[in-house]
């Protein structure tokens, strides 16, 4: 069934608060590298990546729903970030508000007697509570290593092993 007016304009939305997510993490990448923490720079790198395949799920479920998807401009993001205790912290707060994008998506959905985006956004769902998890830790780690270089160094040492998985679609399928 084709969606309707109300679900795509929401839904469009999510497409560019997702891009905006990729933008805003590849920021901070940036950032961490200039700081030459290269192990936080690669894990916000992939979390960029990530927030793509998030923008690219929502986007071909419109494209499936017969809808319109429409492209508007993102938003530029900051880049001065000071330390690296800054970013995580934002990025778990980024992560609470697009946690209530989702929960509000789902409203409209149940509003709308819209199963189909109901069963679609029950992924998301799931992820935002990866993904407020991953953030939190993060920084709960860092106000633990509060001063320590040494502690710095091993977690930035830590996150350089993230390799980035495409979780939005099934084992081995490559994304159109
Ligand atoms: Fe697309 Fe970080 O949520």
């Amino acid at each position: 069934m084709k969606i309707n007016n109300k679900m795509e304009e929401a839904i469009n939305k999510q497409v560019n608060a997702e891009l905006y997510s990729a933008y805003l993490y590849l920021g901070m990448s940036a950032r961490c590298s200039e700081l030459n923490l290269k192990g936080m720079a690669n894990w916000f790198y992939v979390q960029a990546q990530e927030e793509m395949t998030h923008a690219m799920k929502f986007y071909r479920f419109i494209l499936e729903r017969s809808g319109s998807a429409r492209l508007p401009g993102i938003e530029g993001v900051r880049s001065d970030w000071k330390n690296p205790l800054e970013m995580f912290a934002a990025a778990y707060e980024h992560e609470q508000k697009v946690t209530a994008l989702i929960n509000n998506l789902m409203d409209i959905a149940t509003a709308e007697r819209d199963h189909a985006s109901a069963s679609m956004l029950n992924w998301f769902i799931d992820e935002q509570v990866e993904e407020e998890a991953n953030a939190s830790e993060i920084t709960e780690k860092l106000k633990l290593v509060g001063e320590s270089r040494e502690g710095l160094f091993m977690l930035d040492k830590e996150l350089s092993t993230r390799v980035f998985v495409d979780s939005t679609q099934p084992a081995g399928k490559a994304q159109p």
